[in-house]
């Protein structure tokens, strides 16, 4: 799907390889070091456009995005889910190839996974899942770009995560597993991720000398751990159940207690919105431990570079039709 700088559409982490993703983030290193220190940022996408299509609220996907493009000289517009009407006011094969003709790349954040496969399968530009109930890519390659920035390297270190089989418990393991990382998922029973999610990282593990584990026993997942990371204990869209949640997952809070099982130099992670007292004390989200800040900080540079990669993708894929 996807070669060093080219990347046709970023749905799920199954078809991005391990070379790919390291070239993603090398990319990534460099446009936070330019960031840093340059005075004027280059900017290779100047005269494009990205187009964002949101159903659910966002702040870190939307606005890292949006600063992403514009920093690297494209614009951004950001549409009206209503106006649009993806697949009611009119059919997504539609809208996706008149949207796709008029923008150099499709963020999209929604519900449906299988909206956002039908959006790709018709759009001529390059879609970029920003979270649907099954996957959510961008943040899983940033988390895995943050814990090599953070503890020099990721494989061979162990991960754990506690709570919730979601969409960013998915990504999470396809990246870590890429990078070979030792990672440990622990749920409550009835809450594990998908067997899809699991297989497709399994498969990476064996490649990269990783591993995945599944657990129900918090203490034992985080048992010496270099990174442990946590999310909502109810997902967007599931707010019904957000009180029976909170009683099933309570074991499952991260907190100073259970931080004293793991490798005393671990870092938090948490790809925010954080509920804290739900399922992260303020103790560790504010701790030093905690690295959530230049976690969410590095959906800016780890997007900048899934930008860059899907334009070339879309000047590519013109030339040669
Ligand atoms: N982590 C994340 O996707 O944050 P937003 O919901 O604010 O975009």
């Amino acid at each position: 799907m996807t070669s060093a700088t080219h990347l046709t559409h970023l749905l799920t982490l199954d078809s991005i390889s391990p070379e790919e993703m390291e070239n993603l983030f090398t990319q990534a290193r460099l446009l936070k070091l330019a960031r840093a220190t340059a005075s004027k940022s280059a900017q290779p996408l100047a005269g494009r456009t990205v187009a964002l299509l949101f159903e659910k609220p966002s702040l870190r996907t939307r606005i890292s995005f949006e600063v992403a493009a514009r920093e690297l000289g494209a614009n951004s517009l950001y549409l009206s889910w209503q106006e649009v009407g993806l697949g009611q006011r009119e059919a997504v094969k539609d809208a996706a190839r008149v949207l796709g003709s008029y923008v150099h790349a499709i963020v999209i954040r929604t519900f449906s996974h299988a909206l956002v496969e039908e959006l790709a399968q018709w759009s001529p530009a390059p879609v970029i899942n920003g979270l649907t109930d099954s996957h959510h890519p961008c943040q899983g390659l940033t988390d895995v770009f943050t814990i090599e920035e953070q503890l020099g390297g990721a494989a061979g270190k162990t991960l754990a995560y506690v709570g919730d089989g979601n969409n960013c418990a998915h990504s999470l393991a396809q990246a870590a597993a890429k990078a070979g990382m030792r990672v440990r998922i622990v749920t409550p029973k009835g809450y594990e991720p998908s067997p899809d999610a699991i297989a497709s990282a399994q498969r990476d593990a064996a490649l990269s000398g990783g591993s995945i584990t599944l657990l129900h026993d918090p203490v034992e997942a985080v048992a010496g751990a270099d990174a442990i990371y946590t999310d909502v204990w109810a997902s967007m869209g599931q707010e019904h159940e957000a009180e029976a949640r909170r009683a099933i997952f309570a074991p499952y809070q991260v907190n100073e207690a259970l931080l004293s099982h793991a490798a005393p130099g671990v870092i938090v992670l948490h790809p925010l919105p954080a509920h804290r007292g739900e399922e992260i004390t303020d103790e560790v989200i504010d701790g030093p431990h905690s690295r959530v800040i230049v976690q969410a900080e590095n959906r800016l540079h780890v997007q900048k570079a899934i930008l860059r990669a899907a334009v070339a993708a879309r000047r590519q894929a013109a030339l040669t039709a």
